[in-house]
């Protein structure tokens, strides 16, 4: 950046506005407060937990801890210590890993759609020994490019701000490597500011500060407390260059009620005026290769008492010695005003602003401050609110540490490892896919995954997810695939879940959770619990309360009672545990048998304990001894494969200690069967009538109470 000061010819040409926004105030009205409340400073690299005033402000400095968990805290180098201006100097964070690493502030700091002042500052100091090294790279506000941060040398600082208008309830700066070093940095300040203030930043535009000057003054530069929002006023006195005069006052320069700019009364009681001339000129260059839309504003205000003189002073101002509309500036006495444009100035190679003493004038101009800045649109869309929201709780309930950071799918170039993002020109990015496969996740499945409601896939498999799988899940409208396989699951699955599985909108992979049903009892492999073995093998009933086996059964005959004879083909698939079903995709959770295995079992299928509705009932005994029951699906069956799915699938659904439990099943092409734990003490028919052989029959006290069971069990 270079300012200089030139004078020009005036020309006379209407390109762009400038509008003078100028009000007189009643007398000894005060608009702003000194209110320091809402300030946040983060000294970064210093250690956690620490925090200490900062002499010369005031102003409380916070360990950076808490804001961001990538990074390395550094010191910089004891040779460049003893001349350091601010502590906040003295320890940064460096990110030597990541592409993107960002500061997330939120909470109480800010709130979404309030605007703020945020100043980044860099002091390199040596702290990596690698002294010379240029070292260059970029900051982001969000989803878009704020500034490029270029260290040469070690005694190199930076400092950056941005007014804006937070779009969320959080901001982030992200620093991006962009191969041309480490990125590091050393603070970050954020101010809240008035809505009235810097008219010109809005959500789709922020204003990156170019230079800031608080002309006419030679000594310290102003902030905080002097400026009430803290921002950094440059000194810069010209008395000794140039043809300039230093001027200023004693008295108080007041702010009228709802000014734009709120310039502090120490910023605007000093001001330069031209010697000898009645034209003073402003000129800059934009950083060559940078397409910068400039947005100037001019602090003006009268500091000498013209009234009872003969003295007036009026000006008008010329862009590029075009002049502007309504441009004549009275500068009202004690009272800060500003010229400034409600767009951009357009694009030219340099650019000068000149301020001109209209012809009856007997005072040269005056300026008391300025500020230039640029426009950064914010052209990038931050993902969906709701996502950001539910994606935030993801990532701190299962503490993952990867590049999940900043926004989560903006801009594309950092969308968070596991995510698939959907980008469109009049939505915002939604997260279509999850994937965290293998990540260490511990405790339960979060409700807030259901919150990602464009989310089409969802895999968690292979962590050590516990307790039972959300109902909320079923919510997701757009689910295709939901993977659990190899975690530590209970409980059922949700019934709305297995619904979807079972009209082919879903993949639901469960493998590899033994506990995945209720109490760990029913299934899987598990070897049923040993029973007493009695001599003569019956099927028999255990439970106490029988009946509501029977009521289950007829449940599900009931429902899937239907004339669809045959077995279809394509039911095949022994490897993965699913049965297919033209698109359907089911998955049981209990061991899957072969038929040669069930012919092993049953002895050739030697022992029959009787006849259901999808054909007859064997006698068998697994591997461990343990005894069972093995139903086969025969051919004549009037139950086809749906049905008897239905049936595996409300079995496995379905856990009550008083229920039979699966312990597995046959999925083979013409041959379904579905093995149950063995019951060894009769059936329930012989238990009601009293003629088992050993067992007693039930009293009516039993009787009594199996009748109101189910009659609970149904409702
Ligand atoms: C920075 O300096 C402090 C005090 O001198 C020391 O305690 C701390 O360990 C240093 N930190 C690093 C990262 O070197
Ligand atoms: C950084 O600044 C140096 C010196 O001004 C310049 O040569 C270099 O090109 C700059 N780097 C970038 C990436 O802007
Ligand atoms: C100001 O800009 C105009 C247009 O670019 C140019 O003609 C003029 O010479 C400039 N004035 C000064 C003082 O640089
Ligand atoms: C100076 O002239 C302008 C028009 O050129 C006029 O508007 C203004 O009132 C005059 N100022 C004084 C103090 O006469
Ligand atoms: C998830 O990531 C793992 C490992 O990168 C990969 O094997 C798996 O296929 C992914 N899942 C989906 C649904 O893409």
């Amino acid at each position: 950046m270079a300012i200089a000061f030139r004078k020009k010819k005036m020309d006379s040409r209407f390109w762009w506005q400038i509008f003078l926004a100028f009000a007189m105030a009643p007398a000894g009205a005060r608009s702003q407060s000194t209110d320091a409340i809402g300030f946040l400073s983060i000294d970064c690299g210093l250690e956690p937990g620490s925090s200490y005033v900062d002499p010369l402000t005031n102003i409380s400095y916070v360990s950076d801890v808490g804001f961001i968990d990538t990074g390395v805290n550094r010191n910089i180098s004891v040779a460049y210590m003893v001349d350091v201006r601010a502590r906040r100097y003295l320890t940064l964070r460096a990110f030597p890993n990541g592409t993107r690493n960002c500061y997330t502030i939120r909470s109480s700091a800010v709130a979404r759609g309030s605007k703020y002042l945020l100043r980044a500052w860099f002091f390199y100091g040596n702290y990596d020994g690698l002294s010379g090294q240029p070292q260059s790279f970029h900051l982001h506000l969000g989803v878009n490019y704020w500034d490029r941060v270029n260290v040469t040398t070690a005694e190199s600082s930076y400092r950056t701000e941005i007014i804006a208008v937070a779009t969320a309830g959080y901001l982030s700066v992200c620093l991006v490597n962009t191969g041309t070093g480490t990125p590091f940095i050393s603070g970050i300040d954020l101010r809240p500011l008035r809505d009235s203030l810097y008219p010109a930043a809005n959500e789709r535009r922020s204003l990156v500060l170019f230079s800031r000057w608080n002309l006419g003054e030679e000594a310290d530069y102003v902030r905080y407390p002097a400026d009430p929002v803290d921002r950094v006023w440059m000194p810069w006195s010209f008395s000794s260059q140039r043809n300039w005069n230093d001027v200023s006052t004693n008295s108080t320069v007041e702010n009228v009620p709802g000014d734009f700019f709120g310039a502090p009364s120490v910023v605007m009681q000093t001001a330069v005026t031209p010697i000898n001339s009645s034209i003073l000129v402003l000129a800059w260059d934009p950083v060559p290769g940078d397409v910068n839309q400039f947005f100037p504003i001019l602090h003006i205000s009268e500091i000498f008492n013209l009234s009872g003189t003969n003295q007036s002073r009026q000006f008008s101002y010329y862009v590029n010695g075009l002049r502007t509309l309504g441009n004549i500036v009275t500068p009202p006495y004690l009272y800060a005003d500003a010229v400034y444009g409600e767009v951009p100035l357009p694009s030219f190679p340099t650019y000068n602003i000149s301020l001109e003493a209209l012809s009856n004038s007997t005072l040269p101009p005056i300026l008391n401050a300025f500020e230039l800045y640029v426009t950064m649109s914010n052209t990038s869309v931050p993902s969906d609110a709701g996502d950001v929201d539910a994606m935030t709780v993801i990532k701190e309930r299962y503490q993952i540490q990867r590049n999940w950071m900043g926004d989560p799918c903006s801009p594309i170039a950092f969308v968070w490892d596991g995510l698939n993002c959907t980008y469109s020109f009049s939505n915002s990015p939604r997260v279509t896919a999850l994937n965290l496969s293998s990540s260490g996740l511990i405790g339960e499945i979060t409700k807030s995954v259901a919150s990602l409601s464009a989310l089409q896939y969802l895999d968690l498999s292979y962590n050590n997810l516990t307790g039972s799988i959300p109902d909320d899940l079923a919510n997701l409208n757009s689910l295709k695939l939901l993977d659990l396989t190899g975690n530590q699951l209970n409980g059922s699955v949700p019934s709305n879940l297995l619904e979807m599985a079972q009209n082919g909108l879903l993949t639901l992979r469960l493998d590899g959770n033994p506990h995945l049903c209720n109490n760990g009892t029913s299934c899987n492999v598990m070897p049923a619990p040993k029973k007493k073995k009695i001599s003569t093998p019956v099927v028999v009933i255990l439970c106490i309360f029988p009946v509501l086996i029977l009521l289950a059964l007829i449940a599900i005959v009931w429902r899937v009672r239907k004339t669809q004879g045959l077995r279809r083909g394509g039911l095949v698939n022994p490897s993965n545990g699913f049965l297919k079903q033209t698109d359907n995709a089911l998955q049981l959770e209990n061991r899957q048998f072969t038929f040669m295995e069930l012919l092993n079992i049953t002895n050739n299928f030697q022992k029959i304990l009787g006849k259901g509705g999808f054909g007859s009932v064997f006698h068998g005994h697994l591997e461990d001894g343990t005894q069972v029951a093995v139903k086969l699906l025969s051919q004549s069956s009037s139950q086809g494969t749906k049905e008897f799915l239905a049936e595996a699938q409300h079995l496995t659904r379905v856990h009550h200690r008083n229920l039979v439990s699966l312990v597995g099943y046959c999925n083979e092409v013409n041959h379904l069967a579905l093995v149950y734990e063995f019951m060894s003490q009769g059936t329930l028919q012989d238990h009601l009538r009293g003629r088992a052989n050993s067992a007693r029959a039930l009293s009516w006290r039993q009787r009594l109470q199996m009748a109101i069971d189910s009659a609970r069990g149904f409702e």
